[in-house]
């Protein structure tokens, strides 16, 4: 659901239009892909609701990997702040896109389409992220797939993936929690 109900007006407050939560450097290392995104939503500051847009700070690690997603509500555009960024989208029919970004420099990922962002560079990587939906959602292909609870059946992704049941069960390994 992306639609929360109004406040009265009378209850509306400044702070309900603005949000600091982009100004904290985030903790790349509480996962083994050494990026995190922290989100500007409208679960983060109400003063979004309705409005149909949204942001979301990216911080990776030197190596780190903002793995393959989709945002099934928005398109995306983006910017790199700091640092040398890959950025790669996949088309519908199967063509791979990409660029490695230098700060400042912008980038668009069509609606639904699963995107990433590596760190190519030596030092942290900053982005800010931009979408045409107040609650973009995100889902990250390797979690949807491997770390889904109920379990998505190894015999599936065996058969998907084409490899055997052990190789499955290796990757899901790494990402219980
Ligand atoms: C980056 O792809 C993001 O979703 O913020
Ligand atoms: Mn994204």
């Amino acid at each position: 659901m992306t639609g929360f109900p109004c406040k009265p007006a009378s209850q509306v407050t400044s702070d309900d239009f603005f949000f600091s939560g982009f100004t904290n450097e985030a903790n790349t290392s509480s996962n083994d892909f050494g990026s995190f995104v922290t989100p500007g939503n409208v679960e983060a500051f109400p003063g979004l609701n309705t409005l149909g847009i949204s942001m979301n700070r990216v911080d990776i690690a030197p190596g780190g990997i903002n793995p393959p997603h989709h945002h099934p509500r928005a398109s995306e555009a983006g910017v790199v702040v700091q640092g040398q960024v890959l950025v790669g989208f996949v088309t519908t029919a199967g063509v791979y896109h990409s660029r490695v970004l230098a700060a400042s420099e912008m980038f668009v990922i069509p609606r639904g389409l699963v995107h990433f962002q590596l760190n190519v560079g030596i030092e942290k990587a900053i982005l800010i992220t931009s979408f045409n939906s107040q609650l973009p959602g995100s889902v990250v292909a390797p979690l949807a797939l491997f770390a889904a609870e109920p379990s998505v059946p190894d015999r599936v992704l065996a058969k998907s993936f084409l490899v055997g049941e052990d190789v499955v069960r290796s990757i899901k390994a790494k990402f219980i929690r």
